[in-house]
């Protein structure tokens, strides 16, 4: 085949590489990888046995996608020798989404979606494509989100950070020693919750956005304070800050580190946990692509870029601590 027409086809390909999470999703919205994690695999068959609110259903769109959700390994399939019937299985990604579909949910709304289509007039026009496309800043609660696009927001981050605040916790005990631990930006507080367990001595407050935090389920040993980082951060001998960085430009960081510095005593430490810019891992920079369409001038930086923001919000010592997760650890100390 020419180049030019496998250019072609790749372009294709490209293009239509973008209905894989909306397939996840209408089987998510139909209950399907709960079904199958309960039941074990099912045929079509049983399938449409447990969906509700059926009117005028269709078999053959629904095999479809399952066929389409086969080949992208979200599924698994097995032809049962004695009916014939195909049976549906969850794959070691599809397990996920039977608890934590939150994330596909938030990434598949409309509101970053309208975002998406905004990108050309932010490069040309400054500002930011999501608040351009939907008259608000992300993390602001706004009337017209509503309450249920806020609670999707908080759910899909404690879906993006359970693995990793376990990953953590197993190869990093820089928080053994703390007496007082804040979480900025905690969201739900499920990473606090789960080093406090780990660590029973350490005090643990979980600060957010009084929306927020307001939602928040108790955790045994964590406070659950709201607040704004750009005004104050409660203060603490020990601070973590994760995933928060990501959403913001240089200019927003400066100012919530600062307040960061200003919370610790001499010798504190700040622990940040983000992912760190890649041109060679999975997603790192498909995820730097989301923060275009999904923040407020976010993006993915490089170990150097988080290195020059703490630093020049006071921080020093700062190192990278390797862990086996996506995201990694960062220390920096008020020196
Ligand atoms: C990407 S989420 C990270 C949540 C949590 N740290 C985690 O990793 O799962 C960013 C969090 O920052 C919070 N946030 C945004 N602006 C804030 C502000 N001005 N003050 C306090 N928290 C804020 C959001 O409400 C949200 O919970």
């Amino acid at each position: 085949m020419s180049e030019d027409a496998q250019g072609h086809f790749d372009l294709k390909s490209m293009i239509f590489s973008l209905v894989t999470p909306f397939m996840l999703k209408a089987v998510v919205l139909l209950g399907i990888p709960e079904m199958i994690s309960k039941a074990g695999p099912l045929s079509l068959k049983q399938i449409v046995s447990r969906l509700s609110n059926v009117k005028n259903f269709q078999p053959d769109l629904l095999e479809r996608i399952l066929q389409f959700l086969v080949h992208k390994r979200a599924l698994s399939e097995k032809i049962d020798e004695k009916d014939g019937e195909t049976y549906y299985g969850l794959t070691p990604i599809s397990k996920w989404l039977a608890e934590e579909h939150h994330l596909l949910l938030l990434c598949t709304h409309e509101y970053p979606m309208a975002a998406f289509q905004k990108v050309n007039e932010a490069v040309l026009d400054g500002g930011h494509a999501y608040e351009m496309a939907n008259k608000s800043r992300v993390w602001e609660h706004d009337p017209g989100h509503g309450d249920e696009y806020v609670k999707l927001l908080n759910d899909a981050m404690v879906a993006w950070s359970s693995v990793t605040i376990s990953l953590v916790l197993e190869h990093y005990d820089g928080f053994k020693d703390v007496k007082k631990l804040v979480d900025v930006g905690g969201g739900l507080g499920m990473c606090m919750g789960k080093i406090v367990e780990k660590y029973p001595h350490i005090e643990g407050v979980n600060f957010d956005l009084p929306h927020t935090v307001s939602s928040a389920p108790a955790f045994p040993g964590v406070a659950h304070v709201g607040g704004n980082m750009f005004e104050s951060v409660p203060s603490a001998d020990a601070l973590l800050i994760k995933s928060v960085i990501i959403n913001f430009s240089d200019e927003d960081c400066l100012k919530m580190l600062a307040n960061c510095y200003k919370a610790l005593p001499r010798g504190g430490k700040l622990i940040v946990i983000e992912l760190i810019y890649s041109k060679e891992g999975p997603f790192e920079m498909d995820l730097d692509m989301i923060m275009i369409g999904f923040t407020d001038g976010g993006k993915t930086r490089r170990f150097e870029e988080h290195k020059a923001l703490l630093e020049n919000s006071g921080f020093g010592n700062v190192s990278l601590v390797a862990v086996p997760s996506k995201e990694q650890v960062i220390e920096a100390y008020k020196l």
